[in-house]
C-alpha cells in the first residue's frame, strides 16, 4: 500500500491560509498515527497569485498540483480584486484549475450534524438524519460555453454565455452518481430545466439512457427550480443529486446552508487523473486575518483527501469522528456558536479535534 503522497498546498486568499493551517496539523497528527508521509509542496492561487505574479494560476502552481497524488485548496478571492475583469481575476485561477486538471465531477456532501441542528434555518423535524450528496458537473456547461462575451449590439451592450453540454460529459457524471449511490441509499436525482432549455433535454436523455446499466438505483429527473423548493421542504428525501455546473453551484450552496453552516461543507473535485480537495465555502475576507474562521470545512476536505486519494478511509472516519465529538463537546467557532456553547477559535478548535484522534 502507498504510504507516501505529495500533496499540493494552496492555501490561497483572506481565511484560506489559517484554515489550511488547521488542516495541514491535523494531517501531521495523522501522519503519525497511520504511519504515512505527506510531502507538501506550496504554491500560489487567486489575488495572492495575482499580487505576487499578475496571473491567479501561474504555471508553476499547476506543475506543482500536476506532480501531486492530490490538490487542498483552501479558498481564493476578495474585494481587492473584484474590479479586475472576470478574465483576471482570482476565481479565475480556480476555474482555470479545475480546467486543467480535468476535474468534471464535484461531490460536495451535505449532512445534518446532531450537535448542531439547532444552527440549522429549518426545524428539527425536517433536517435530523439529512445525508445527500450534491454531485456537480465542473468542466463543462455555461461556465466554459462558448460563444461567450461581451460587446455591443444595435448601440447597446450585451452580454452573453453558452450552456452546452456534449454527451461524453453527461455519460461520465452520471454513471459516477449512479456508482455513488450504490455505496449509498441507491438513489440518484437528476437536475435540469428541461420544460425549457434544449442543453437540459439532452442531459435528460442521456442520463436515462446511463441508468439502464444501473436499475438497481432509482432515478428521478426533477426541474432546478422545483429542486430548490424541495430541497427546503423535504431535504431527507435526497440522496445523491446530480446536476450541471451552474444549478449544481446554486443547489450545493442551499444544500449546505441547510445543515447550519457553510463552514462545516468540505468538498471533493475529481477526474480521470487528478484531484482536489477544498471547502466548499469562500474566503471570507470581514474576517480573515482574525485568527477566528471555522476550520472544519477544510480539516474534513482534507478527510475527503485521505478517503478518495489516499485510500485511508478509517483515518477519514477518525477525523470525522473527531470532529463529531468536539462539536457534541460544545466547542463552536464564531460561525456557528449559540448560547450555551464554548466558542473557541480557528487554533483551539483544530487542537481539540486533533485531541480526540
Ligand atoms: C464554488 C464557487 C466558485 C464557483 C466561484 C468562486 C468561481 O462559488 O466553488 O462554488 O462558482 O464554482
Ligand atoms: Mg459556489
Amino acid at each position: 500500500m502507498k504510504k507516501n503522497f505529495k500533496i499540493a498546498i494552496l492555501p490561497g486568499d483572506g481565511i484560506g491560509p489559517e484554515i489550511m493551517e488547521a488542516a495541514i496539523e491535523v494531517l501531521n497528527a495523522i501522519s503519525k498515527k497511520y504511519n504515512v508521509q505527506f510531502e507538501l509542496k506550496e504554491g500560489l492561487i487567486g489575488g495572492a497569485a495575482i499580487d505576487a505574479t499578475g496571473n491567479p494560476l501561474p504555471d508553476e502552481t499547476l506543475k506543482i498540483a500536476k506532480e501531486s497524488d492530490a490538490v487542498l485548496l483552501a479558498a481564493v478571492g476578495g474585494e481587492k480584486w473584484d474590479n479586475l475583469p472576470t478574465d483576471k481575476r482570482p476565481e479565475k485561477g480556480l476555474l482555470k484549475i479545475r480546467k486543467e486538471l480535468e476535474l468534471f465531477a464535484n461531490l460536495r456532501p451535505g449532512k445534518a450534524y446532531t450537535a448542531l441542528l439547532d444552527s440549522s434555518p429549518l426545524k428539527e423535524t425536517l433536517i435530523k438524519g439529512v445525508d445527500l450528496l450534491v454531485i456537480r458537473e465542473l468542466t463543462g456547461g455555461i461556465y466554459f460555453g462558448e460563444p461567450r462575451g461581451t460587446e455591443e449590439r444595435n448601440g447597446e451592450k450585451v452580454g452573453y454565455n453558452t450552456m452546452i453540454y456534449y454527451e461524453h460529459e453527461i455519460k461520465r457524471i452520471a454513471k459516477l452518481a449512479f456508482e455513488i449511490a450504490r455505496g449509498r441509499r441507491k438513489k440518484v436525482t437528476s437536475v435540469d430545466k428541461a420544460n425549457v432549455l434544449e442543453v437540459s433535454a439532452v442531459w435528460r436523455e442521456i442520463v436515462a439512457e446511463v441508468h439502464a446499466d444501473y436499475q438497481d438505483v432509482e432515478l428521478e429527473h426533477m426541474y432546478v427550480d422545483n429542486c430548490a423548493m424541495q430541497l427546503v421542504r423535504r431535504p431527507k428525501d435526497f440522496d445523491v443529486i446530480v446536476t450541471g455546473n451552474l444549478f449544481g453551484d446554486i443547489l450545493s450552496d442551499e444544500a449546505g446552508a441547510l445543515t447550519g453552516s457553510l463552514g462545516m461543507l468540505p468538498s471533493a473535485s475529481i477526474g480521470e487523473k487528478y484531484a482536489l480537495y477544498e471547502p466548499v465555502h469562500g474566503s471570507a475576507p470581514d474576517i480573515a486575518g482574525q485568527g477566528i474562521a471555522n476550520p472544519i470545512a477544510m480539516i474534513l476536505s482534507a478527510a475527503m483527501m485521505l478517503d478518495i486519494t489516499c485510500k485511508l478511509p478509517e483515518a477519514a472516519r477518525d477525523i470525522e469522528n473527531a470532529i463529531e465529538k468536539v462539536l457534541s463537546e460544545g466547542y463552536r467557532t464564531g460561525d456557528i456558536w449559540a448560547p450555551g456553547t464554548k466558542k473557541v477559535n480557528t487554533k483551539d478548535m483544530t487542537q481539540a479535534i486533533i485531541n480526540n484522534l
